[in-house]
């Protein structure tokens, strides 16, 4: 399995005319990391069919197969349109659809159900960092939201400081070591050294073409989840290449 994975997170972007955006990935895409486009829904289908040497997923999905949930999708139904990979507990649904640590464990558990991978999200906000509870935040979201019975090909978990998500702003190398070596510690707690091994963590806010190999030197970092930097693939392109130069 590859160890890195540069993911991109369109959020609610994009429209037929920018699937040309994952089309000219493909140069860039032929390296030693493993690039993932999650384009919004309604481009699963699409993206799939021509995308080359780019996997597409999934932002979000319901906790339940099937049923009268009006305007949700299922991990099923996304796997169908053909995506490979859904994000779980984006700091943006736990916040704008409130979304707890439990609703967020059961969707990683109804992704790994379809035989899909999860990129589970969790990050601490500005205030708490500030007050010095940056791991207490993290420690608990990881003990909520991840399930049990992890493998290292099911779940990616990316730390996306709410603080430096479409703001600019990023953590400096040592802080992002600290809580990627904390998160690798958790999980090798919880579920032993050679899973803990196997899981993809991934950095995720404001990473550009120009910060990217800097973070990627970064250890216990296997790659990133970018948002608006993933929307073309002049500026997504370079930080695909930066992983593979790290790989
Ligand atoms: P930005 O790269 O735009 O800061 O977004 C990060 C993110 O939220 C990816 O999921």
């Amino acid at each position: 399995m590859p160890r890195k994975l540069a993911a991109g997170n369109w959020k609610m972007n994009g429209t037929r005319d920018s699937l040309t955006e994952i089309s000219a990935l493909f140069d860039a895409a032929g390296g030693a990391a493993e690039v993932l486009i999650c384009p919004p829904a309604t481009l699963i289908q699409a993206a799939a069919s021509a995308a080359q040497g780019v996997m597409i997923g999934a932002q979000d999905c319901h906790t339940e197969d099937k049923g009268a949930h009006t305007g949700d999708l299922s991990a099923p139904m996304l796997k169908d349109a053909g995506a490979s990979h859904i994000i779980t507990g984006h700091s943006e649904r736990r916040a704008d659809h409130g979304e707890t640590d439990a609703v967020v464990r059961a969707k990683t558990e109804a992704v790994w159900a379809a035989g899909l991978v999860a990129i589970l999200c969790i990050g601490e906000t500005l205030e708490e960092r500030e007050a010095g509870k940056t791991l207490d935040v993290l420690a608990e979201q990881m003990a909520g939201s991840v399930p049990d019975g992890v493998t290292g090909d099911q779940l990616v978990i990316a730390y996306e400081p709410v603080w430096a998500i479409g703001t600019g702003k990023v953590p400096n190398t040592d802080q992002i070591a600290e809580v990627h070596e904390f998160m690798r510690k958790k999980l090798t707690d919880r579920f032993g050294q050679a899973v803990a091994d196997d899981v993809r963590l991934l950095y995720g806010g404001s990473v550009k073409a120009s910060n990217a190999a800097e973070i990627f030197a970064v250890a216990d970092v296997d790659g990133a989840l970018v948002g608006g930097a993933s929307l073309k693939a002049a500026d997504f392109g370079p930080i695909v290449k930066a992983l593979n130069a790290s790989a």
